[in-house]
C-alpha cells in the first residue's frame, strides 16, 4: 500500500471517528466508536501494521501523522466522555435533590385511644376528690381475685368458662376488684382509691363481647359511709363523663363482696327515657354495679367492720367509652386499625 493511500486512510479515519464521536448520544456509543478506531484490533492498529512495509522516510512522515490523528481522537474522546459524565451527574443530582428543611412526610401525630381518654378524665376527677389511682397486676392470685372478695368456690365466675387459669394456679384477673384488696391491705382505713385497668374473661368474642376489656374500680373506706355517699360520688362521676346532669336509679344487684349490692342504671341518653333500640325500649341503660363493702371483705383485709364501712363500684370503662363515642363494635377497640383510631 502506498504512502498516499495510507495517508488518505488516516485522514478518513480521523474524519469518520470525529463524526462518530459527535453523533454519539451515550457513553456506550462513544466507547464503541473509540474501540473501532483506537482499540487493539481497531482501524488505527490495522493501518500502523502497514507502515512496516514503507520506506524509512515515508514511514517517519506517516508515523507522525498517525500519532497526530491518534492524539486528536483521544483528546476528543476524553472531552466528550467528560461531558457525558457531567450530564449524568447533573441529571442524578437534580433527581436526588431533597429539601432538608421540609418536615418529614412520614410524620403523623398519634392520638390517645378513646378508652385512655375516658380513663384519664375519670382519673383527673377522682384525684381532685382525694382518691389515689392504684394499679394492680393483671396476673392475680386466686385469693385476691376471689377468696378475699367473699366469692365462694361455687361462684360461676370461678368456672373454667369465665376465667383464664394459668398452669401455676394463678389467673388473669376477671375484674379490677382485687385492687380493692391490695389497697385495703397496703394502706388501711380510711382510704379512697380508684383502679383502672385491663381485665380478662374467657368470652366468645362478638360485637359486644371481648376476652380483654377495661374496668375502673372505685373504693372508699371510712367511718359512717352510706348509700347516700355512694350516690353522691356516682352522680358526680356521671355528670363529669357525660357533661350533663343524668338521672339515675339503683336496682338490687348481687355481688358477693357488697351488701347491699346495686345495679346502677342511667336514663337513656339517646331517647331521654322514651324508649329506643339502645335502651331496648326500657328508657334505662345499665351502667355500673356498686354497693356497700361487705363486712367479710373488710375483715379479710384486717379492717374492723364495726368501726369502718365503705362503698365500691366497678365501672365498665370499655362500655362507657363505647357509649360516649357511639362505638357499636367492641372489636374495633383492639383492632389497631388506624381508620378507626384516627377518629378520636
Ligand atoms: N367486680 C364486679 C364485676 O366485675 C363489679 C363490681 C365492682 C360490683 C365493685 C360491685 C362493686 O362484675
Amino acid at each position: 500500500m502506498t504512502e498516499a493511500a495510507l495517508n488518505a486512510q488516516l485522514e478518513e479515519l480521523r474524519r469518520a471517528t470525529l463524526a462518530g464521536f459527535a453523533s454519539a448520544v451515550s457513553l456506550e456509543e462513544l466507547e464503541s466508536t473509540r474501540v473501532e478506531a483506537l482499540g487493539r484490533k481497531g482501524t488505527l492498529a490495522q493501518i500502523s501494521k502497514n507502515l512496516a512495509k514503507l520506506l524509512p522516510e515515508e514511514r517517519a512522515r506517516l508515523g507522525k501523522l498517525l500519532n497526530a490523528v491518534k492524539q486528536d481522537l483521544e483528546q476528543e474522546y476524553a472531552s466528550k466522555q467528560r461531558r457525558f459524565e457531567q450530564a449524568a451527574l447533573a441529571e442524578r443530582l437534580s433527581r436526588e435533590w431533597i429539601d432538608v428543611s421540609l418536615p418529614a412526610p412520614g410524620l403523623r401525630p398519634g392520638s390517645l385511644h378513646p378508652v385512655t381518654q375516658v380513663q384519664q378524665e375519670i382519673e383527673d376527677l377522682f384525684t381532685s376528690l382525694g382518691f389515689a389511682v392504684l394499679e394492680g397486676p393483671e396476673v392475680e392470685t386466686e385469693e385476691h381475685n376471689f377468696d378475699a372478695l367473699n366469692i365462694p368456690p361455687t361462684h360461676p365466675a370461678r368456672d373454667m368458662q369465665d376465667t383464664f387459669w394459668l398452669a401455676n394456679g394463678h389467673l388473669l384477673r376477671t375484674h379490677t376488684s382485687p385492687v380493692q384488696v391490695r389497697g385495703m391491705r397496703k394502706f388501711g382505713p380510711p382510704l379512697r382509691l380508684i383502679a383502672p385497668g385491663r381485665t380478662f374473661r374467657n368470652e366468645e368474642v362478638d360485637a359486644s363481647h371481648e376476652h380483654t376489656f377495661y374496668q375502673l374500680e372505685g373504693m372508699m373506706v371510712d367511718r359512717d359511709v352510706s348509700v347516700a355517699n355512694l350516690i353522691y360520688f356516682m352522680r358526680t362521676l356521671l355528670a363529669s363523663v357525660f357533661k350533663r346532669e343524668v338521672m339515675l336509679r339503683l336496682r338490687p344487684g348481687y355481688f358477693p363482696f357488697v351488701e347491699p349490692g346495686f345495679e346502677l342504671d342511667i336514663r337513656c341518653l339517646i331517647c331521654d327515657g322514651s324508649g329506643c333500640a339502645v335502651c331496648k325500649q326500657s328508657g334505662w341503660v345499665e351502667l355500673l354495679p356498686c354497693g356497700l363493702v361487705h363486712p367479710n371483705v373488710l375483715r379479710m383485709s384486717d379492717i374492723d367492720p364495726d368501726e369502718w364501712g365503705g362503698f365500691a363500684f366497678g365501672l365498665g370503662l370499655t362500655r362507657l367509652a363505647m357509649m360516649r363515642y357511639g362505638i357499636d363494635d367492641i372489636r374495633l377497640l383492639q383492632s389497631g386499625d388506624l381508620r378507626f383510631l384516627t377518629q378520636f
